[in-house]
């Protein structure tokens, strides 16, 4: 074959093949077999074989995966990818509404120039401006994908870098998976307009698409059956399947994975003129994206509560899981208005379904014993499946809990999964009751050790008061051991299991304690294995001070509390020292003076440090080589950080918050969430709100986004900016 004649032939099968494709994935309404299209596809790779280079990224023969990756690169976002405010009711909805109108009245009040300084945006869709105070808004309602969001780049009509959401700033390249998706075009189809043959419509000359990659529930499930034919693991829902197939260093496993794409929004545009959301997701459907039509357009909240429900209704048929539903502003304009507040639009709202529930048997009821020592029932049950996910086992809370609901084992009863939290049972169905079901009491001796067990005034729950209880010890050890506490590498649930059952572990302190020969003991450690866990025991030892205090279990303290402590108290002995002084009546208590620590908080510390065992513990934990201190000896603090609590607000441009608030900790100071007297420093961004007036009423030092980083960057113990 001529070389010309093969150029000419591979255009016209790319295009064919691309239209086969829509057919299938987007419409549903192929029109050749599946013999056919692999005909026109052996055609095209023949062709491609023959003259390389002849290939274009945008081929179909590109899907079926590049070289796998080392690693992702970063992509940052020109224009951040926000998230979405929550509505879990009718009324959070209304009071959205109800705020949007009031910002647009206020405005309309406060800055009549505003009107006009959405000249940027060009309006062409005249219906989506309404009267803004008084009328109603005009808004576009979407299903809410449970998958995850991803940003295509097309430059020219042809995808050159897709990327994940990541933090909403920078996300990772995943260009090469993103390729392998059938519904994602390579390029951009043509839309339809006033172009002829001669002068054909353009495509955008750059356009950012975004939308929701998701994995259908039918290809999830046939891929897990596969996957447990296989004996390999299978995923819990087709949200995290369809995450684990993007994420893929290997374009090929992501090419095995039935993945879909839905477009909904966009970033930066260039050549494409629409000026409202309805709009958009039609433009998007002509440029060959896969749009969903079960998206409306209404006027007034009311309507937006009526297609929620009805999208609640047909969530169950769809082919796809969805959330929620996605309201938004459908006006550009407005959209422009009403800007974001903390890295979410104010012109849009996630409107969430209540959790799934879905009726199963009770079998059994257990108790299990935490690292407190807590006892809580827990309900074994015929596995059902719930939003997704296979349970097994849902939590009953407490005793009181137990009554109130009357679950008994037998029982139908029905379970609810919101989220990642833990299943639970909500409610019972007493009316199907035979009689032969068997009340639950909860046991009066611990079921782990045989001990006493005991509620004291006032509590929901039962505890296990055997210091050593063997069940409280392991949850304890692997909690001590975990990724946000000591971080001991490789001692995890099954080993911390065994270190408890044999005897090796009595308390924390043992862990330093333990020899080769002890470890080499256990089941199925190599003598490898054995010498790494004794490293990783022996790293630890430099773990900080605020790790050790998340480490410990003292009830309260979680890892932010323990972060104050170690930044106000420097060293182990000194909050030993503050938590066991006898206050005075109406002195002021050294442990309140740390943000976030109230009365209840105080008591759990002092009461901790005022058991004798406690104190031995940190003793011989000491003696072992376990650091005890904020900083490493030597080392001296950054006082301008060190024990100041830091308050971020608005939008910071050259990081994101997270990493703001990452530099203060790392310098020995605490990023808090909220103004209050304890505050040392408001970091006011663009856009900041309440906080910032709350700093200014309480006369809070605030510091612009600059004036941070240049005290973040002068890391030698310069002056901190004048506190006015
Ligand atoms: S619009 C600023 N529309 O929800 C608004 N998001 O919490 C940008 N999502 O990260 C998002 N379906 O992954 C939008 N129809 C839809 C959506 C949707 C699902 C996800 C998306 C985003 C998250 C926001």
């Amino acid at each position: 074959m001529e070389r010309k004649d093969a150029q000419r032939e591979a255009g016209l099968l790319r295009a064919e093949i691309e239209r086969h494709n829509r057919l299938y994935y987007r419409k549903d309404a192929p029109e050749i077999t599946d013999a056919e299209y692999d005909r026109l596809f052996r055609r095209l790779v023949g062709i491609e074989a023959t003259f390389p280079d002849l290939v274009t990224p945008d081929s179909p023969t590109q899907r079926v995966g590049a070289a796998p990756a080392e690693q992702f690169a970063q992509v940052r976002h020109r224009v951040p990818m926000l998230s979405l405010q929550n509505a879990m009711s009718e009324d959070e909805v209304r009071a959205f509404d109800e705020r949007i109108h009031r910002f647009l009245g206020r405005q309309d009040m406060d800055a009549p120039e505003a009107a006009s300084s959405s000249a940027s945006v060009s309006c062409t869709d005249p219906s989506s401006s309404p009267a803004r105070s008084g009328g109603d808004i005009t808004y576009v309602i979407e299903p809410k994908f449970d998958g995850l969001s991803a940003e295509l780049v097309y430059e020219d009509g042809v995808l050159t870098v897709a990327a994940t959401r990541g933090d909403g700033t920078t996300g990772e390249d995943v260009t090469a998976n993103v390729r392998t998706i059938r519904a994602i075009p390579l390029r951009l189809q043509a839309p339809p307009g006033p172009g002829d043959l001669f002068a054909p419509p353009a495509v955008p000359r750059l356009l950012e698409v975004r939308g929701e990659v998701y994995m259908p529930v039918g290809g999830f499930e046939d891929m897990n059956r596969e996957r447990e034919a296989r004996g390999e693991p299978t995923f819990a829902n087709p949200r995290n399947a369809a995450a684990g197939g993007l994420r893929q260093l290997d374009p090929k496993v992501t090419a095995a994975r039935p993945l879909d794409f839905y477009a909904y929004a966009t970033g930066v545009v260039d050549g494409l003129s629409v000026g409202s959301q309805w709009a958009l997701l039609q433009a998007l459907r002509d440029l060959g994206f896969a749009v969903s039509d079960l998206a409306r357009r209404v006027t007034g909240i009311e309507a937006v509560i009526r297609e929620y429900r009805r999208l609640g209704d047909l969530r169950d048929s769809l082919p796809f899981e969805i959330d929620g539903t996605v309201v938004k502003v459908d006006s550009f304009a407005l959209q422009q208005k009403l800007g974001e507040v903390s890295r979410s639009p104010r012109w849009a709202i996630a409107f969430k379904f209540p959790p799934r529930r879905e009726v199963t048997r009770v079998l059994d009821i257990l108790v299990q014993v935490g690292r407190t020592g807590a006892l809580t029932p827990v309900a074994v049950l015929e596995p059902v499946r719930v939003a997704g996910v296979v349970v097994r086992r849902a939590t009953l809370h407490n005793e009181g809990e137990v009554a109130r609901k009357d679950v008994r084992v037998g029982d139908y009863v029905e379970v609810q999964r919101a989220g990642d939290v833990i299943p639970e049972v909500v409610a019972v169905q007493t009316a199907r009751r035979t009689g032969d079901e068997r009340p639950f009491a909860m046991p009066v001796a611990c079921p782990s050790c045989g001990g006493p067990v005991v509620r004291e005034e006032g509590e929901a729950v039962r505890r296990c008061v055997n210091a050593s209880c063997p069940a409280q010890l392991r949850e304890h050890l692997a909690h001590f051991a975990g990724k946000r506490a000591m971080d001991i590498e490789h001692l995890g649930d099954k080993l911390a299991d065994q270190m408890v059952d044999r005897g090796l572990v009595k308390d924390m302190a043992d862990v330093y304690a333990l020899r080769y020969e002890d470890v080499a003991s256990l089941d199925r450690m190599a003598e490898k294995s054995a010498r790494n866990l004794l490293e990783a025991v022996e790293a630890s030892k430099q773990r900080p001070l605020a790790r050790m205090l998340a480490a410990l279990g003292i009830r309260q303290v979680g890892e932010a509390l323990a972060r104050s402590l170690a930044a106000r108290f420097q060293t182990m002995d000194a909050l030993a020292a503050a938590a066991t002084i006898a206050v005075a009546e109406g002195a002021p208590d050294p442990l309140a003076e740390v943000e976030d620590v109230g009365p209840v908080v105080a008591r759990s510390i002092r009461d901790w440090f005022g058991s004798p065992s406690n104190r031995i513990l940190i003793d011989r934990l000491a003696q072992a080589g376990v650091r005890m201190t904020h900083e490493p000896a030597g080392a001296v603090a950054d006082p301008r950080f060190a024990g100041r609590t830091f308050v971020f607000t608005g939008s910071l441009t050259s990081m994101t918050r997270e990493q703001a608030q990452a530099l203060v900790a790392a310098r020995g100071g605490k990023a808090a969430g909220s103004v209050s007297r304890k505050t040392d420093y408001v970091v006011a961004g663009a856009d900041a709100g309440s906080k910032l007036d709350k700093a200014r009423e309480m006369g809070v030092a605030v510091l612009t986004e600059d004036e941070f980083r240049a005290m973040v960057d002068d890391g030698n113990g310069g002056v901190p900016p004048d506190a006015t």
